[in-house]
Parts: C-alpha cells; structure tokens; sequence
C-alpha cells in the first residue's frame, strides 16, 4: 500500500503514529528501527507525540537495522549515537532491550549471527521501519545481496559511500564496511513501513515502482511481504505513475 502526503512534515506525523499506535496496542512490541535523515523528523514527531501521552515504553524492544564497522559507540556519526541523541537518551526504554550492531566486535561473524539469534529470541520484529537508499538499498543490503540474507558484514557501495559523506567531514572518513540486518531478517518482520522523501529518492521510488522482485534492487524484495507501507512525500513520488498516484491513498 501507499501512502502518499505533500510535506516531509505530513509523512513524518503519519509515520509516527503508527509505531505509535503498535506500542499503545502492543506494549510488549519488538520494533526494528532505522537512521539516517528521512527518519530525524518522524523520532522527533514520536517523541513529542510520547510525551504528551505519556506512554509507556518499558516493555518495549528495539533493534536498529546496521551499523557502521570501525566507529565506536560514542562516534558522532555512528549509528549507536544517532539513536540515542534522536530518540533513546528521551526515552525511559531499559538499556537491556536496546539493541544495535556493534561496529567494534572483535569476533565480527559471531556477531552477526547471535543479532539475527536475538532477534528470533524476541519473537522477531513486529514492525520494522525502513529508509531507502538512493540506490534501493535497505538496512545497508546494498544491490545483489542475497535475499536469504541474515545479519551480515557489507562493503558499501560507492553511492552509498557518496550518500552518506555528507555526514561526515570529508568523503574519505566515510566507513568503507557496515554490519546490516539481513534481507531476509527485514522480510519476516510482521509488518513494514518503508519511507521515503525528497528529491534525492525520486528516481529509485519509480524504479522501485516498475521493478519486480530481484536482488538488484534490494528493496523489490518487499514487493513480497504481505503487510508493507511505502509512505512518501510528493518529491519522492514525482516520477510514480498517474494511477499508481491515483490508488494511493
Ligand atoms: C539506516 C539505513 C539506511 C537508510 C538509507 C536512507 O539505518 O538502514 O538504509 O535508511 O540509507 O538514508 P537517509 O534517510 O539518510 O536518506
């Protein structure tokens, strides 16, 4: 399904009241979460939202898609610091049920494995909240990753590369590895919400549109899950075709 708004602001609002409306209907729910931009203004909209109601998060788990390999917890711009500035340090959630890859295991593999293990322990994830890369990544499943994939250790891609260098403070800081979710972790999530704005996913939001389900395009993988929401704002769905825009609702 599609949900498509005119402003950033709209999509955010919308989105944040979903994982609203799963944390007041299932106290007890597993979310797995996503960084990066698209995602600042709806933790922000669900903060303000959580405060006015007071709800209450104790029960709550989260597990974050990816992490940067190489940058340690405190790092500005690693992802472990991006959840807690957005979202963590405003939230009475125990530390004992936050989880996120770490950039600095030692024994990387291992890692990896027990993630997606604690992940099934939890019960898997309820809903899953998804950013997209401008070259259909999602987590960081950059093209052709397997979409019987598990949490694993990527090389990202030089778009992903160029994406993301503007959060650091020259291209050559930006990691050159990242510990991801797999494809298939993402897809037996119960539910998924995929969000998307601006200018710089216009193209990807169509090519997703018109593709069918292969690995070069990771996010296609979703085209198979039986309760997903691609929510955009009018920049992202620029290129969507008339009736495509026309079924959304
Ligand atoms: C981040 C993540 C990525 C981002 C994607 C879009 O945890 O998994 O897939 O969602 O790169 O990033 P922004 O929102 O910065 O355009």
């Amino acid at each position: 399904m599609y949900k498509i708004f005119e402003t950033v602001d709209e999509v955010s609002r919308y989105t944040a009241q979903r994982l609203l409306d799963k944390i007041k209907a299932t106290p007890a729910a597993v979310l797995g979460l996503a960084t990066g931009s698209t995602m600042e203004p709806v933790y922000a909209q669900l903060l303000q939202h959580m405060q006015q109601l007071a709800v209450d998060v104790s029960q709550l788990t989260t597990f974050n898609l990816d992490e940067y390999i190489g940058l340690s917890a405190d790092h500005p711009q690693s992802y472990n610091f991006y959840m807690y500035q957005h979202l963590f340090n405003h939230l009475n959630l125990p530390a004992q049920r936050v989880h996120l890859p770490d950039g600095l295991a030692s024994h990387i593999e291992e890692a990896c494995q027990s993630y997606s293990a604690a992940i099934q322990a939890a019960g898997g994830l309820d809903l899953q909240l998804l950013g997209i890369g401008s070259n259909g990544h999602i987590g960081f499943n950059e093209p052709q990753t397997c979409f019987n994939s598990r949490t694993h250790v990527v090389e990202l891609s030089a778009q992903t590369r160029i994406d993301n260098g503007r959060f650091f403070a020259d291209q050559s800081q930006t990691p050159s590895h990242a510990i991801t979710m797999g494809i298939l972790d993402i897809l037996e999530a119960k539910e998924i919400i995929l969000v998307a704005t601006g200018p710089n996913k216009t193209q990807i939001m169509a090519q997703l549109y018109d593709s069918p389900i292969d690995e070069a395009l990771p996010a296609s993988a979703l085209k198979q899950h039986p309760n997903l929401t691609i929510v955009l704002d009018r920049e992202a769905a620029a290129l969507l075709p008339e009736h495509a825009l026309k079924s959304a609702v």
